[in-house]
């Protein structure tokens, strides 16, 4: 599966279900795992790589979670381990959500409490009430102004989960991670309000050391962490960048 994947377990139901406080327990997940392991025949036509995506979806913790939460993807425990460490979300706030389908990182914002969030992805998203959510390749000349146009304003948050679908051609796919970076953080650069803060996946070798000064120069922290949700054998890792200083108009701008 390619790193663009959705590792979503949508169940269509969308906003109706309540949110339940806390990240998954480690403890309970490895009893209950080990009690209910799934095991996945290999059927005719499915490939080994299929059978072993299967077996790992069906006893994953978190994919369970996610249905039972009414998240389209389990990918939004990230988001929510990322906020309870950080504290990056807060009421009323504007958030932009690049590479947002099937759109769980959009629901974890709209339930803790952001007022307008606008999200970007190639894929066509199914409506998330309360979000504006487009479908544009990020990375085409003008995408990023008709982003800002539907975020309406400065923006207090920038999240990116956006992962390339690859090719199997390792400089390719690693041009191309590099490049979702580099244009997630420019964007963030352009439509921050000062304070503001941005999140990114990326991979091994996904941010440059260039695009690490810069986010250092304009951002009074900028971490790294890889949350419990992020599955260990994944290259991911996401960068937390917090408090934007804009640009002194003086000396040049982005
Ligand atoms: C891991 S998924 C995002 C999951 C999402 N955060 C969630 O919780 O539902 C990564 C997404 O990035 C999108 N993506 C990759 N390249 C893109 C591009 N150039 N423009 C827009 N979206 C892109 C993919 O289509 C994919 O849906």
């Amino acid at each position: 599966m390619s790193a663009g994947s959705n590792d979503g377990s949508g169940d269509g139901s969308g906003e109706r279900r309540r949110r339940r406080s806390g990240p998954v327990t480690k403890g309970g997940d490895a009893r209950a795992a080990k009690q209910f392991h799934t095991k996945v025949k290999t059927a005719r036509g499915r490939k080994y790589s299929s059978k072993l995506w299967l077996e790992r979806q069906l006893n994953d913790p978190y994919v369970a979670r996610a249905k039972q939460d009414g998240y389209r993807s389990r990918a939004a425990y990230k988001l929510i381990e990322l906020d309870e460490k950080f504290h990056l979300i807060k009421p009323g706030m504007r958030v932009a959500d690049l590479g947002a389908a099937p759109g769980g990182w959009t629901q974890v914002c709209l339930r803790r409490g952001a007022s307008h969030v606008a999200g970007v992805d190639l894929l066509e998203m199914e409506d998330v009430p309360g979000a504006i959510l487009l479908t544009l390749d990020f990375t085409e000349p003008g995408a990023d102004e008709t982003l800002k146009e539907a975020l309406g304003g400065q923006a207090d948050l920038v999240v990116s989960d956006l992962a390339p679908w690859t090719t199997g051609h390792k400089a390719t796919d690693h041009l191309r991670i590099v490049a979702l970076v580099e244009a997630g953080a420019h964007f963030a650069l352009d439509v921050l309000k000062p304070g503001g803060a941005f999140v990114a996946k990326v991979f091994q070798g996904g941010a440059t050391g260039e695009l690490l000064d810069l986010l250092k120069a304009r951002f009074e922290k900028v971490r790294h962490y890889k949350p419990p949700a992020s599955r260990q054998e994944s290259a991911e890792t996401f960068l937390i960048a917090q408090g934007f200083r804009p640009a002194d108009p003086d000396h040049g701008g982005d």
